[in-house]
């Protein structure tokens, strides 16, 4: 058995990212990178700077495009098959980052198709309005109004397929069986699918008639659809899309895996109240605490396994000062386990309060932020 598997349908293991850069033939950031970044920016997202994001395609070249005048766009998505946790916001946070600061057009494809034909008990039904509100988390993200495409595959289909089905010429079944480690029992729209994730990379370039490099922030499982699609673009006259790959958020259980809503009590969702929250944290949150008192005060805890500290560190202390003295206090057993886990409860139920009123504002703005059937294609069309 390998020590750990990282596929877009399943993670499973403690994850060693550096072995899996080596696995996938993926770059890892280097300090050089993270300047280059930083001229343009002015600053480097704390996600980045913490090695939450940790492996990139071709970012490089992304950078010696944009500084020869030639801007990119962003492109990343969501599998609808529940209600959104807080391991999405990971790709999502530093996406809104990269439109902030390089002001730069977004392309969300919500993946109604594919978690319909992967998720055996889901409906396109159950799909496609999962879609919708994960959409109004998205939104109440804060991402730019007009320059924010979000869509749902089976209603931007118009648009999609006549590009999908030219991926999924030149894409090979043993391509994909190899790369997802399908079995021949698989339906044939997972066969297909990767050539529906593969589009969205090229429809700036549609649009404007030229080719316009393109930037996906992403997890690292969603890799392989487009190490199998890369190969691709430039036989159809694009450029490879570049991408940029995070770490997984734990669930609460513990390191191994990612977070995954398949687990209520390891997943924390984003319309959780205040109480659940608290409630999930308390008794679950795996902790690298002592196990007495007398032995945590002497020996300390340890933050490389506790949960409660590496969400703190990938997303819910954005703060580098308060950060390293909660992990000077942990480790040296100054702080108590449960005193670390009351500082994680506050910082995520603020950012819920005030998430979920951003989504109850998100519903009178859905309309706006949808690009689907027509009003898709005419924009892609330039009409
Ligand atoms: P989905 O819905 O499984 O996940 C959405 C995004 O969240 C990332 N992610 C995580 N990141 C950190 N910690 C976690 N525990 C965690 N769980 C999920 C995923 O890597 C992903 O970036 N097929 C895709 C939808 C899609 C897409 C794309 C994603 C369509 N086009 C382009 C990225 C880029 C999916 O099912 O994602």
């Amino acid at each position: 058995m390998p020590e750990f598997n990282v596929t877009p349908y399943d993670v499973e293991g403690v994850v060693d990212y550096n072995k899996l850069t080596r696995q996938f033939g993926t770059e890892k950031i280097t300090p050089e990178l993270l300047n280059r970044i930083k001229k343009h920016c002015g600053d480097v997202h704390y996600m980045l700077k913490r090695g939450v994001f940790f492996s990139h395609r071709d970012m490089n070249w992304l950078l010696n495009e944009y500084e020869k005048g030639n801007k990119f766009f962003l492109y990343t998505g969501r599998g609808p098959s529940e209600s959104v946790h807080i391991g999405h916001l990971v790709p999502w946070v530093f996406t809104k980052w990269l439109q902030d600061k390089f002001d730069v057009p977004l392309y969300f494809q919500l993946t109604d198709d594919e978690k319909f034909l992967f998720k055996e008990k889901l409906s396109l039904e159950q799909t496609s309005s999962h879609a919708l509100e994960n959409a109004l988390d998205i939104i109440a993200l804060g991402f730019k109004k007009k320059k924010t495409f979000i869509f749902r595959d089976t209603k931007a289909s118009g648009t999609l397929y006549p590009q999908a089905i030219q991926f999924a010429k030149k894409i090979t079944y043993s391509t994909i069986k190899g790369a997802f480690g399908l079995q021949d029992s698989a339906n044939i729209g997972q066969i297909w699918y990767t050539s529906m994730q593969a589009v969205p990379a090229v429809l700036e370039s549609i649009r404007k008639k030229h080719n316009v490099p393109c930037l996906i922030p992403l997890g690292i499982d969603q890799d392989p659809h487009f190490r199998v699609a890369r190969d691709v673009y430039p036989k159809l006259g694009y450029h490879k899309p570049a991408l940029i790959h995070n770490k997984f958020i734990p669930g609460l259980a513990g390191v191994q895996g990612k977070m995954s809503a398949s687990s209520e009590e390891s997943t924390i969702y984003l319309k959780d109240t205040p109480e659940e929250v608290a409630n999930k944290i308390k008794r679950y949150a795996f902790s690298g605490g002592k196990a007495s008192l007398a032995e945590h005060r002497k020996l300390g805890g340890d933050t490389s396994i506790d949960v409660s500290y590496q969400w703190l560190e990938m997303m819910f202390e954005p703060d580098d000062k308060k950060l390293l003295k909660i992990k000077q206090d942990y480790e040296s057993g100054k702080m108590l386990t449960s005193e670390l886990k009351e500082i994680l409860i506050n910082n995520i139920n603020a950012f819920l309060k005030q998430h979920q009123k951003n989504r109850e504002k998100a519903k009178k703005q859905l309309s706006s932020f949808l690009w689907e059937g027509e009003k898709l294609r005419k924009h892609i069309e330039g009409k």
